[in-house]
């Protein structure tokens, strides 16, 4: 038995049993909705926390497991994993365990359309699915058996998100080649007529679901977002403030930016702006090992976008590529401290370091969308104290 730190509390469970009669000898089995599955699942609570227990071949919940593990790494939108076990019952059955963290708030797409009414929620829905399997493919992950039942569902401020929960068939890659993306999308396709098929079987679906082309509009929606996480754009030299239209634009499809490439193509007079997408928190991590800077993902995001454009400025300047280290210790000592000393009274008024400086950031691009040209952070600071101290 492997379980990680912090739930010895599940030590108490019958193990030893069958899961199909933990009912008879285990007061913490809840009732909760749950999907469609081959194997058998059941939920136990605790105190704080509910856990999901799913019964397998004990090779295969070790797999599980591990991958489950690998999503987590990089931080994808998954069930956490808690602990398997290989179990042997009083009748000589091997058998294995798997624990994931129970999944709040989060409903199989069953419940999600008995409870609220299938048409509000059916594009967001789709749309949420794509976006995950986008995001995994981002990430190097072959999912293998994209489905609906095999996702759960969260209404997040407004927005559906979509988390992946059977990752038997998951592999992680460093990248994933477009034959191994396309045939996830095929098995996609394949599932989620299926699903929807069962469902139409079960008379929960109403007819307007059938005339619909769901998979194909996962497919479009996939299709869509991947060319836009993907694409990459010509700019002239002067058009650097263009980079974070870019990226906000990247942000509200809800992907961080890992990277900016800039490449000059041929006689130099355009770049190449390429973007590397990536997951949450990337950018808190990486702004504090450069820099040891603290700030939130958002802010972190932009001011490593700064450093970005520091480092692009700096190889023109200088002709050749210089390390994302050097670029940091740069814009450090160039921008962030003669910045934060100017912006003492601001800070002294309650206002974070970091939040402070991402204001005068948020000031310069409003600028120089209106000049349509890089007013510069000289003159965005100027102007930002100076509405900041006028008397309000
Ligand atoms: N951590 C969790 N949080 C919430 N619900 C969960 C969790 N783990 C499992 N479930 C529920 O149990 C169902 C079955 O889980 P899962 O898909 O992993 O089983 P499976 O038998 O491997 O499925 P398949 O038949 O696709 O192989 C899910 O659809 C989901 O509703
Ligand atoms: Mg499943």
């Amino acid at each position: 038995m492997q379980l990680r730190e912090g739930h010895a509390e599940l030590l108490e469970l019958p193990w030893d049993r069958p899961l199909v009669e933990w009912e008879q000898v285990c007061s913490r089995l809840v009732d909760l909705p749950r999907g469609i599955s081959r194997h058998e699942v059941r939920f136990v609570a605790f105190a704080s926390r509910v856990y999901a227990v799913k019964e397998l071949a004990a090779p295969i919940a070790e797999r599980e497991y591990d991958r489950l593990m690998q999503l987590e790494e990089r931080r994808l939108p998954a069930v956490t994993p808690v602990g398997h076990a290989a179990v042997r019952h009083a009748d000589g059955e091997q058998q294995g365990l798997l624990v994931t963290r129970f999944l709040d708030r989060a409903m199989p797409y069953r419940a999600l359309f008995q409870s609220a009414g299938l048409a509000r929620y059916r594009d967001r829905l789709l749309d949420a699915m794509a976006g995950l399997l986008v995001r995994l493919h981002v990430a190097g992950v072959y999912w293998g058996d994209c489905s609906l039942s095999n996702t759960l569902f969260r209404r997040d401020a407004g927005a559906l998100g979509a988390y992946l929960v059977d990752a038997e068939t998951a592999d992680v890659h460093e990248t994933l080649s477009a034959g191994q993306r396309t045939q996830d999308l095929l098995i996609l396709e394949e599932n989620v007529a299926g699903d929807l098929a069962d469902l139409a079987a079960a008379a929960e679906l109403p007819e307007e679901w059938l005339k619909d082309d769901a998979p194909e509009r996962i497919r479009r929606r996939y299709d869509e977002l991947w060319a836009e996480v993907s694409r990459e754009e010509s700019i002239a030299p002067g058009e650097l403030w263009r980079i974070p239209e870019r990226v906000r634009a990247l942000n509200a499809l809800g992907f961080s930016v890992g990277e900016i490439e800039l490449q000059a193509v041929g006689d130099g007079s355009r770049l190449r702006l390429r973007t590397v997408v990536t997951d949450r928190d990337y950018h808190r991590h990486l702004l504090h090992d450069l820099t040891g800077l603290v700030a939130e993902e958002h802010q972190a995001e932009l001011l490593m976008n700064e450093v970005h454009e520091s480092k692009a400025r700096l190889s023109r300047e200088l002709d050749r590529s210089v390390p994302l280290s050097v670029a940091s210790f740069r814009w450090l000592n160039e921008h962030w401290q003669p910045a934060q000393a100017r912006l003492a009274a601001v800070v002294a008024s309650g206002v974070e370091p970091a939040e402070a400086y991402c204001q005068v950031l948020e000031h310069k691009w409003f600028l120089s969308e209106r000049a349509q040209q890089d007013v510069g952070l000289e003159a965005a600071l100027t102007d930002y104290l100076t509405r900041f101290e006028e008397p309000r």
